[in-house]
């Protein structure tokens, strides 16, 4: 049995939590769902920040004591986690005794070890990010995070000797690539060590801020809150108090953050645990922003999503959905309402429970309900039997990889197979003609299709999988776990009840033609001719880049497609084209091609795609797009 122990950032407990709290918190969920539904021994940590001095100016806002503050604005979070089927095992607050003594203990131990020293500082003090700058960080003389005003202050403070491990911590990024994931981030971790590092200030004088943690070595001060909540990682898990659980918990797993505070983490709280002499997590992920309307989310830009809203609309399944299957977690995603609502009807509505519905009522029509056994299978058999193994396959490699994204896209294929199969045995006129080894042949194999899809899906939707379990006879929505999916299926002989739509459609808003006129039309995406202008700044939205091809190879059992290795520049990428019916792979190595390349990653035949590049022609008539003359690869072309 493995171990696994996945973390959230601990959110600040004064905000109102966005669609950006929510991703970060059901990414991880999905995690140990997986985990525990293979078996592993699982713990899952959230909880919020609640020290600082933002909690403390809104608390005195308020005329409320900041404990108060706290404890009325945490169950904001904890009801939205509740709502969205959260499984946390703990939930961290710093406000919490036993974290103020782990850090206290923390803090003294380092003072002892001569880690923390006291000195004279000056600086300019951001109070928004409660961070400190040098006068060279600063850009025109703002603050270089949030650009807002900051305050120069002169005061004695306590120092961690984190720049004495900046030698260290370069050499351990380097000989750790699993260590801070997608490995572009590791990249922008080391180009912020080039810099020299300072020592980090870790303490507040009390007349400037109250609120915090006490130093227990000088009672004139409190911990800075960054030093205070990344310790949350381990005084949840029974640091210095609870020796056992530590050793069963610590390292974690998969520490999840946003790009947002990828420095605190993989500077800040690694170099702590080195002087701390506890080893490093084994990875912290850090995923990109949700956007809206292109922009970041922000009160003042009124463009904040609220996930209580959109539950309310959609259900929490499938906003769950959304968040994992439009996000590739590398980069940045932008939410928009369309785009939900179309993603929804599309692969929910239309792909999912429209397969869900037809084996269901052809089911029902052939046998009363019960699930066949199969006779002999066909080629048809096989082909749609092997697209659902190769997205069982892809699933846990996609999770190993935090790229649910694609893993989902994967088991949208098979669901997409079982459409296509169900149109191609058409089992309605096998039921006509009496065929019924055909027959039982078919519904065998949708139906147990429709198993292995939901138990691969059911960490990302696990009340509609129940349901839909239900609906192909596992009472109680009890389908068993992902380390069975490819054992034996025991489906033949169980029972399929009636099952009303899975995922009723959205009815897209319909929009007035003009506004004179009462008749309302649906809103219809035109599809782009080359008489539609666009603006420069929307092609500009697409990178075109020169890439090299390094290698090339069939992808197995497909006449059409070729897996590239393709050189970018700085960076090398795989890519999967349908051109194998016009070049071979010796044909094509050493080309320099043009390739889209911040097109979504995709699944392919259970192979990985990050990228396409530009051909013309079909089937054995295809012709690549090319530069005329050497060029070097990931040359921007436009
Ligand atoms: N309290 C600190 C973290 C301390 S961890 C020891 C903090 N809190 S926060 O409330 O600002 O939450 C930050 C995290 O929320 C991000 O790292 C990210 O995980 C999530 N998100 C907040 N806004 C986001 C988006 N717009 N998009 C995606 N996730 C973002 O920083």
């Amino acid at each position: 049995m493995d171990k696994f122990y996945v973390t959230t950032p601990i959110y600040y407990v004064n905000d109102k939590p966005h669609i950006g709290h929510a991703y970060t918190t059901i990414l991880a969920d999905v995690l140990a769902r997986f985990h525990r539904s293979l078996g592993d021994d699982t713990f899952f940590l959230t909880g919020t920040d609640e020290h600082g001095q933002k909690v403390e100016k809104a608390a005195n806002a308020r005329g409320v004591s900041p404990i108060d503050h706290c404890n009325e604005t945490v169950v904001r979070f904890q009801e939205l986690w509740e709502k969205l089927g959260i499984t946390n095992d703990f939930f961290i607050r710093t406000t919490q005794d036993n974290h103020v003594g782990v850090v206290q203990n923390v803090l003294q131990a380092l003072y002892d070890k001569g880690e923390i020293y006291k000195a004279e500082y000056s600086g300019w003090y951001c109070v928004g990010d409660e961070r400190f700058f040098t006068e060279k960080d600063l850009v025109d003389g703002k603050c270089p995070e949030c650009g807002r005003e900051v305050t120069e202050i002169m005061e004695s403070n306590y120092f961690f000797r984190m720049g004495k491990y900046r030698e260290w911590l370069i050499d351990y990024i380097q000989t750790h690539p699993d260590f801070i994931q997608p490995a572009f981030r590791a990249n922008e971790t080391l180009g912020f060590l080039k810099k020299e590092l300072g020592d980090l200030c870790i303490s507040r004088p009390k007349s400037r801020l109250a609120w915090g943690i006490e130093l227990p070595f000088d009672t004139d001060y409190v911990c800075y809150v960054w030093f205070d909540a990344l310790l949350n990682y381990v005084s949840a898990v029974g640091y210095l108090r609870r020796d056992e659980d530590f050793r069963r918990w610590w390292p974690a797993s998969c520490q999840l953050i946003g790009k947002d505070i990828l420095t605190t983490h993989t500077v800040y709280w690694t170099t702590m645990l080195k002087a701390m002499d506890i080893p490093l997590p084994k990875t912290i992920f850090a995923h990109g922003w949700w956007l809206t309307g292109d922009k970041k989310m922000s009160k003042s830009l009124g463009n904040v999503v609220n996930p209580m809203d959109m539950i309310a609309r959609c259900g929490v399944d499938a906003f769950r959905y959304y968040l994992l299957a439009e996000m590739s977690p590398g980069n940045d995603a932008n939410f928009t309402e369309d785009a939900f609502v179309s993603r929804y009807n599309s692969d929910l509505a239309n792909d999912l429970g429209n397969l869900l519905s037809r084996v269901n009522k052809l089911t029902l029509r052939a046998t009363g309900g019960t699930i066949p056994s199969p006779g002999t299978f066909e080629d048809a058999d096989r082909e749609f039997e092997a697209e659902v193994s190769a997205a069982a396959a892809a699933m846990p490699v996609c999770r190993a990889e935090v790229k649910l994204d694609q893993g989902i896209a994967a088991v949208m294929q098979a669901v997409r197979a079982g459409n296509r199969y169900i149109e191609k045995t058409a089992p309605w006129a096998l039921i006509k003609s009496g065929n019924t080894e055909r027959l039982n042949t078919v519904l065998f194999l949708a139906a147990d299709a429709l198993r292995r899809i939901a138990v691969l899906l059911q960490p990302v939707m696990p009340t509609k999988m129940a349901e839909l379990a239900a609906a192909i006879g596992y009472p109680n929505g009890d389908i068993g776990t992902i380390d069975r999916i490819s054992a034996p299926s025991d489906i033949a002989g169980r029972k399929m009840t009636e099952t009303a739509g899975l995922f009723p459609r959205i009815q897209v808003e319909a929009t007035p033609v003009a506004p004179v006129s009462a008749k309302k039309e649906p809103k219809k995406k035109p599809e782009p001719s080359s008489c539609d202008p666009i603006a420069i700044d929307d092609f500009a939205k697409v990178v075109l880049k020169a890439a090299r091809v390094l290698a090339a190879e069939a992808v197995p059992d497909s006449k059409k497609l070729l897996k590239l290795q393709i050189d970018l520049g700085d960076e090398k990428r795989q890519i999967v084209s349908g051109i194998a019916e016009t070049y071979r792979p010796d044909d094509i190595v050493g080309k320099t091609i043009v390739v889209v390349a911040n097109l979504k990653p995709a699944v392919i035949r259970g192979v990985e795609s990050n990228g396409m590049l530009l051909a013309a022609g079909h089937g054995d008539k295809i012709r690549l797009a090319t530069l005329d003359g050497d060029i070097r690869p990931g040359e921007r072309i436009g």
